[in-house]
């Protein structure tokens, strides 16, 4: 499993998933640097959280390699990816209503660090309480710490998402639509504090929204029907006369209008 030190933080060759008679995601080659923003779009059903559940190991491809930080991990289970730093969030929420944002974070810290799951009381000097402290304050809910997490705004509990997933402290950030759902001013939020994450977290996100996606991203890719289409810079998607015609004529207005 020795990996290379200038590898990429994600290299997929010829990935593909079948589902049954349904080809989710075909011939799917793509690279992301260490370090790199990279944003995901494409119409509903072209693929795009498939492919992040093969990248994170929820099931593996039916065809092709998957690689991270130069390490295959084509038939590597979820726990071994996650110890090479792979942390995502989810299109749906995973979030536990009932809990406090500091119990939340709480948990996903201890939880990364394989001890006992449930939050007990833990001492004001704990470690683990410190980092949820810390967390709390990059995801902008330092204020929210002792809010019960129902009680969040929408928005907040999207940063929260990003906060627990920054708990397993991810060398790859992978976020499913972040951005869905939220009001301008959560959205403008949402932006900043993806925008000011450490730079050595590489983050790969998957967004409808083209001013979040293009905002935030170094490179674009644009999927279509289980496959990438087109890949280049945020200025050269935008002017993409192709991806205008598959993507901003029917996936924006219909998912964000
Ligand atoms: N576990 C599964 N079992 C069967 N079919 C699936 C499964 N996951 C995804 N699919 C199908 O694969 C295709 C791609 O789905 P996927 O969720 O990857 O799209 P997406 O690009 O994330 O779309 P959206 O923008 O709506 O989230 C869809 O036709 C979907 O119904
Ligand atoms: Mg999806």
């Amino acid at each position: 499993m020795a990996a290379e030190a200038s590898a990429p933080a994600l290299r997929l060759q010829g990935v593909g998933r079948r589902f049954g008679a349904l080809q989710a995601l075909h011939d799917t080659s793509m690279e992301v640097a260490a370090g790199e923003r990279r944003a995901i779009l494409g119409p509903n059903g072209a693929g795009k959280t498939t492919l992040f559940n093969v990248v994170a190991g929820d099931f593996p491809p039916t065809s092709g390699s998957v690689e991270l930080f130069g390490t295959d991990v084509t038939n590597l289970p979820p726990y071994v990816r996650t110890r090479l730093g792979v942390c995502r969030t989810y299109q749906t929420s995973q979030l536990f209503m009932g809990l406090t944002v500091a119990q939340s974070l709480f948990l996903a810290i201890r939880g990364v660090q394989g001890r006992r799951f449930w939050p007990t009381r833990p001492k004001a000097d704990d470690p683990s309480r410190v980092r949820a402290a810390e967390i709390a304050a990059i995801v902008g809910l330092a204020d929210a710490l002792a809010a019960p997490v129902g009680a969040l705004s929408h928005g907040q509990q999207r940063q929260l998402e990003v906060g627990m997933a920054l708990a397993g402290n991810p060398r790859l950030l992978m976020l499913d639509e972040p951005a869905a759902g939220l009001s301008r001013a959560e959205r403008i939020n949402l932006t900043s504090l993806i925008q000011g994450l450490p730079r050595d977290i590489t983050v790969v996100i998957v967004e409808h929204d083209m001013d979040v996606a293009l905002a935030v991203a170094d490179r674009v890719t644009v999927m279509a029907e289980g496959t990438p289409l087109v890949e280049g810079n945020p200025d050269e998607i935008q002017d993409n006369r192709q991806v205008q015609d598959i993507y901003l004529g029917h996936a924006v207005g219909a998912r964000n209008g």
